[in-house]
């Protein structure tokens, strides 16, 4: 049987490991790419042993400047023809603008920004010529709701996926290519243990709260169904539809006097 491949950036935790969980229930085989490679590993064993699936496990920092290049490799090296991309590694980076050295600033553009553009442009002409792709860019809800000050560059990236998500999936629904820009709010994942943020949302109310469990079932049944965009819960859709029905003034106010208090700078 030739298998089905999708390859998830970002799997080793949080929302990444459970697109590899339920894309693997699905009977999807798995390429799983982060930097933690005891953890991919044994997800990896997990899975096969689970589901009658393949994984292949690739380490890769994705902020060095050849990571995309290193990963379609081994996908070749290994006869895998990715038929689904789910790029969704990422993080945030506490801290002004100026305050935050170039380095850190760069290696996040290439995580989040770059890597994300160039796994696209390396794996969607195959899934264009066989007529059958999935593509899920991670954005946020920070990439459709008015800018905070602090982790500045977050918003931003986020956008841009979005924008490019939409764009890419407007060319590629004739090709049978399904690309869609998952929008999650606040979801329960390693982020702001990472970011060092836990302390500050944890005293967000728990309603405004998601399981990365439902954040994914909902993006896979929304790229099956071809949305260009999916706004991860109620709570967050009316937040967005709030933002777009405002006047511009008002939601700025309110951005500043609620979840920019969780902003770290
Ligand atoms: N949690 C939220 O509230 C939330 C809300 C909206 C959007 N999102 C988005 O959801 C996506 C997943 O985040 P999460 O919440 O699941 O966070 P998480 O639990 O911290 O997982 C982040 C994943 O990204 C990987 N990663 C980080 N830096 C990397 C690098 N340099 N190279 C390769 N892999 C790297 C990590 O793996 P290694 O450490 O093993 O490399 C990990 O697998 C992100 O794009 C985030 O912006 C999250």
């Amino acid at each position: 049987m030739t298998e089905k491949y999708a390859l998830i950036t970002g799997a080793s935790a949080g929302i990444g490991l459970t697109f590899a969980q339920q894309m693997a229930a699905q009977g999807w085989s798995l390429v799983l790419v982060a930097r933690r490679t005891d953890v991919l590993k044994t997800t990896a064993r997990q899975l096969e042993e689970t589901h009658d699936i393949k994984c292949h496990v690739i380490t890769q920092d994705l902020s060095a400047g050849d990571a995309s290049a290193k990963i379609v490799q081994s996908c070749q090296d290994n006869s895998i023809q990715v038929s689904a991309l789910i790029n969704n590694a990422g993080y945030g980076v506490p801290g002004d603008f100026d305050v935050v050295d170039w380095p850190t600033h760069d290696a996040m553009l290439q995580v989040m920004l770059n890597s994300v553009v160039e796994l696209t442009h390396a794996f969607y002409p195959a899934m264009k010529a066989q007529g059958f792709g999935r593509i899920i860019q991670v954005a946020s809800l920070a990439g459709i709701t008015p800018a905070t000050a602090g982790h500045t560059l977050y918003g931003a990236v986020k956008s841009f996926l979005v924008k490019f998500s939409h764009s890419l999936h407007l060319e590629a629904k004739e090709h049978g290519v399904h690309v869609t820009a998952l929008c999650p709010g606040f979801t329960y994942t390693e982020f702001h243990d990472v970011n060092g943020t836990r302390p500050m949302v944890s005293k967000l109310p728990k309603g405004l709260w998601m399981s990365a469990e439902d954040v994914v079932a909902q993006g896979l049944d929304a790229v099956e169904k071809n949305k260009p965009i999916k706004i991860n819960g109620w709570r967050n859709q009316l937040i967005y539809g709030m933002t777009k029905l405002l006047p511009d003034a008002v939601t700025r106010f309110l951005m500043k006097g609620s979840i920019s208090k969780f902003r770290k700078r």
